[in-house]
């Protein structure tokens, strides 16, 4: 790829503004998308093993320190001690220490292999420098080159930097000798085209098929594993000299960069946003590679995570002096007295690289959304050669517009440094007004205003897309969560894309941004835990110093659930990350999700600024009254369980009387011993109204996790009661033994394809309250039960109503104190139309009815969009629904469907809803669940044009939609 020039009018270049930062038009900064044409190949590759032929190192001299002058010197005396290969000799001390050791005489080696050294290491062979390995105590090998003498001893000498914890040379270092240790995949001049190419984001293991043998936590997908990814590019000559850094939004996992050949560095926690100075590697003008080799650890998450480069990459190309990355940290809110009057503090981190010290002048502009001036501050700044330097500025402007729920306005600070009338460097970041404040005895209030939050948490999979990045997939579930009343997402159990924050910031919804969900104590055992002790604090720095800007991320989650709760030193740990998020923004609580009471009452609640209860609507009272002064909020509730369309008689509260063929009963009374339904956390929360509001566990059904039908022992981890627990030991125990088909969960409101399950309605009831509506289950398709009890549930936001049965009432019935459906429980099933009529203060307020359907008899497709840009990324969400000679949609109908497409377009995936259904996600064919299926289009990059999409069943009329695929944006969407 060449690069050119930016040479955008300044108009589209702020138009073209994504996130933080955007190319601009006089400035020498580009930001380029870094997705496409991409080589992959799954799997390791035989040449990757370990050491073969060789010897191993296994005793050293050491040193403390980092000072040294010659590194070749003798290390009998002064200071120096003898070390082995393993040793821990930092002890938990920071800081520096040199290993030295004579290599063997030898044919000239070809590497230096280190399985672990801890964490940074410098390496010279013959006082010459060979690599220098940043990271953690990942596996790296060196290329020994020109630097060997044949015929003279050959000095190795190592500078190992301890950051915390254990340090030194901890896992076997070795000689290589013949043939490369790390794969050749990692060599510049690799010949890779054999292996596939496609564009990021990707995930590998959503594009395979289900395997029914394989974890249902996990989703039944393959994501375990090594993957890599390579990449050709060339720099434009005219940009030579210039930065260039390489930034990850997210890799899953353990990912490590090599570019040329070189090994650059990495990044091991999945969920992390990175970036790596690729420069002192680049050749401009020449084809550069990047190598990328990912590894996912087998038993390391508690939901499916994905696999790949499954967000996106950007190439970044500045000055030598530049705004550093992720340096320009904003805190604007009201002046004074919450009034109309904005003060925004920035503060803007600089970096020298050019080998000289640089006088510059630092100009910061807010812009309004139409790029209007509001205000602007301009500083000179000596910046040292090699130096970052942080300045401070604070602007003022009146009749400021505030960021809110319902106009989520943002103003744009672009940030120059210029030498003289050169600019060096241009930065975009746009940001909102906005004042966030918690008092205990109110809530969250949003610009002064108590704002109650009807959250829910969200994993971030995209359904039928897996965990690979998708603006509009995610956007689209926003919109259906809005439409239900939500204003606020918890990104359990760690940090979002951060295009997602984007969206929410756009769309006015408040982000909890939450770190992980694990610290020391493991949950899975190669989980988090590993990195814990090296990785929490660079995870944590690198989360709020990429997302402190969005208006829409409100406070910061430190951890889920974690058993550090209640666990000796406990407190001490969450007290360092809270002290960490704070160091890095002090406008924002941070808070975590507690499902332990003891964590309410053994100080741990006194580490966090706002305190979040796990399912514990029955304790909020207490904790009030015991904690006056800590704000309290619900960090997850309900985990109500329910599979879309199905119900089972007789209704029964317990959850092992709704459960049948794998699914759950849709009546919303189902939940784990852990859990409630929405009713009884509405009723917590009605008695408490300082309670702030809830995070619902889910929005969305996500893959993994199908609880009740899982074999997942850490949903043990929910159960504090010893006696609940030994009870639902035994319980998974005995479904272990089954091959259980459930490969997502049940917890969505809304389900994996994005279709609403009756809970939706619940919750839209109480969270919209003007919206007058009400919602009527079961459906009424039940030729078994003439003459059967069939009880009706109605979700209305009146507080009154009367249901019908053929037009014959079946009562009048009034919500009571904390009731929240209404329920007719002796409704004799008749087939016809079952009607309500909701009354809200004594006044007809919504109806709605449902109807016994004939059989299927056709299939209907909508578009969600009925145009789609062509940029291979947009995309339609199709509809499929069954549907009787008259249009009513057959709730129990599961017809095999066949999918084609024509066109400008192809299909992505297809689904529905169905948590057992193991048909992949790539099948053009595939069942219907209760009346409806998913079609997921894309159209073709560069393609117009129309696109019509055809389901067919045996004995149905098929049915088709057509959309078009355009250049222009779309026109519905
Ligand atoms: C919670 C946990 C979530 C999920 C949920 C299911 O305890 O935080 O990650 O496992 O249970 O109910």
């Amino acid at each position: 790829m060449n690069i050119p020039r930016a040479a955008l009018p300044l108009t589209l270049t702020f138009a073209a503004l994504a996130g933080s930062a955007a190319q601009s038009q006089d400035s020498p900064r580009q930001r380029l998308n870094f997705n496409e044409n991409w080589r992959f190949h799954k799997g390791e590759f035989a040449d990757a093993k370990p050491l073969g032929t060789g010897y191993a190192l296994e005793k050293w001299r050491w040193k403390s320190g980092d000072a040294i002058a010659d590194l070749t010197s003798d290390t009998a005396g002064d200071g120096w001690q003898d070390a082995a290969t393993g040793d821990n000799v930092f002890s938990g001390k920071v800081g520096f220490a040199w290993f030295r050791t004579t290599l063997k005489p030898s044919p000239t080696p070809t590497a230096l292999q280190f399985a672990s050294v801890d964490d940074n290491a410098t390496v010279y062979l013959n006082g010459q420098k060979l690599s220098d390995h940043r990271g953690w105590s990942a596996p790296f090998s060196v290329e020994i080159g020109d630097s060997w003498k044949a015929n003279a001893p050959n000095e190795l000498a190592i500078l190992v930097e301890n950051t915390a914890g254990d340090g030194g040379i901890m896992g076997a270092a070795g000689v290589q000798i013949g043939a490369p240790i790390v794969s050749g995949a990692t060599r510049a001049n690799y010949d890779d085209s054999s292996w596939r190419q496609l564009d990021l984001p990707h995930d590998w293991g959503v594009e395979s098929d289900f395997d029914i043998d394989l974890p249902g936590e996990t989703g039944k997908l393959p994501w375990v594993g090594v993957g890599w990814y390579r990449k050709t590019f060339a720099i434009d000559k005219a940009n030579a000299g210039q930065r260039v850094i390489l930034e990850v939004d997210g890799a899953m996992s353990f990912a490590k960069v090599w570019c040329n050949g070189q090994y650059v560095g990495g990044w091991p926690y999945g969920y992390a946003s990175w970036a790596l100075d690729l420069t002192p590697f680049i050749g401009a003008g020449a084809p550069n590679t990047l190598a990328v080799r990912l590894d996912n650890l087998p038993d390391s998450s508690r939901w499916y995570p994905g696999g790949g480069i499954y967000r996106d990459v950007h190439l970044t190309l500045t000055d030598a002096v530049h705004v550093a990355h992720w340096g320009t940290q904003i805190n604007a809110q009201s002046a004074g007295d919450g009034g109309k009057n904005a003060r925004v503090g920035v503060k803007t981190m600089l970096a020298n690289e050019s080998a000289n010290a640089r006088e510059v002048s630092l100009i910061s502009t807010v812009l309004d959304a139409d790029f209007k001036p509001v205000a602007k501050a301009e500083s000179s700044v000596k910046l040292e050669a090699g130096a970052t330097q942080t300045v401070n500025n604070a602007l003022t402007f009146s009749n400021a517009r505030k960021w809110n729920l319902s106009d989520p306005y943002r103003y744009i600070l672009v940030t120059q440094i210029k030498d003289g009338d050169q600019v060096l460097d241009r930065y975009n970041t746009r940001f909102g007004v906005r004042d966030i404040n918690w008092v205990a005895d109110k809530g969250f209030l949003l610009n002064g205003k108590v704002v109650q939050l009807k959250g829910v948490c969200m994993h971030h999979d995209l359904g039928a897309l897996g965990a690979a990045w998708n603006h509009r997939a995610a956007q689209r579930q926003i919109e259906i969560l809005q439409e239900m009343g939500v204003n606020a997402i918890r990104t359990s159990h760690n940090p979002p894309a951060p295009e997602f924050l984007d969206l929410c910031d756009e769309m006015g919804v408040l982000v909890l941004d939450e770190f992980s969900d694990t610290w020391k104590i493991p949950k899975r055992a190669n989980g988090y835990a590993l990195l814990f002790d090296e990785w929490a604090e660079k995870d944590i720095r690198a989360m709020v110093r990429r997302d402190r800007n969005h208006p829409s991320v409100f406070a910061w989650s430190s951890g889920n659930e974690v058993s550090e709760q209640t666990a000796s030193g406990g407190v001490a740990i969450s007290q360092r990350l809270t002290d960490i998020f704070h160091s890095e923004d002090p406008t924002r609580v941070v808070t975590s999700g507690n499902n332990n009471p003891g964590a309410s009452r053994n100080g741990f609640e006194k580490t966090t600024d706002v305190y979040g209860y796990n399912y514990k609507p029955h304790l909020y009272g207490k904790f009030r009254e015991e904690h006056p002064g800590i704000p309290l909020f619900g960090s997850e509730t309900a985990s109500t369980i329910s599979s879309r369309g199905e119900y089972f008689f007789p209704v029964k509260p317990k959850l092992e009387d709704s459960l049948a063929d794998f699914q759950v009963s849709s009546y919303d009374l189902s939940y784990p011993g852990w859990a409630t339904t929405p009713d009884q956390e509405f009723e917590g929360q009605d008695r408490n109204p300082a309670v702030a509001g809830e995070f619902v566990w889910t929005g969305f059904d996500y893959l993994g996790e199908p609880t009740p039908y899982n074999s997942d022992r850490t949903n043990l981890l929910n159960y504090s009661d010893p006696a609940e627990r030994a009870r639902a030991e035994k319980e998974l125990a005995e479904l272990g033994r089954i091959k259980t088909p459930s490969r997502s969960s049940y917890f969505g409101i809304v389900d994996l394809a994005g279709f609403p399950k009756d809970r939706y309605y619940i919750y839209q009831a109480r969270w919209r309250p003007d919206l007058p509506m009400a919602h009527i289950l079961p459906h009424w398709n039940w030729p078994e039960r003439v003459g059967q009890v069939t009880p009706v549930h109605v979700y209305t936001s009146g507080d009154e109503a009367e249901l019908f049965l053929n037009g014959i009432s079946q009562g009048r019935r009034k919500k009571g104190e904390f009731e929240y459906r209404l329920r007719w429980d002796d409704v004799v099933y008749q087939p016809g139309e079952l009607r309500v009529v909701a009354y809200k203060n004594g006044k007809p307020w919504a109806t709605q009815a449902v109807k016994t359907t004939g059989e299927a008899a056709q299939i209907q497709l909508s578009a969600d969009r009925s145009t789609i840009k062509n940029d291979g990324d947009d995309l339609s969400f199709i509809t499929v629904k069954i549907a009787d000679a008259a249009g009513l949609m057959v709730p129990r109908s599961n017809p095999q469907l066949q999918f084609t497409i024509e066109g400008a377009g192809e299909i992505v995936a297809t689904d529905n809803g169905d948590a057992t259904d193991l048909t992949g996600f790539q099948s053009h064919s595939r069942k219907a669940f209760n009346g409806l299926a998913l079609v997921i289009v894309r159209a073709k990059k560069g393609q117009s044009g129309p696109i019509t999409v055809r389901a067919s069943s045996d004995g149905l009329k098929r049915g088709a939609v057509t959309l078009r695929a355009s250049a222009a944006a779309n026109a519905d969407g």
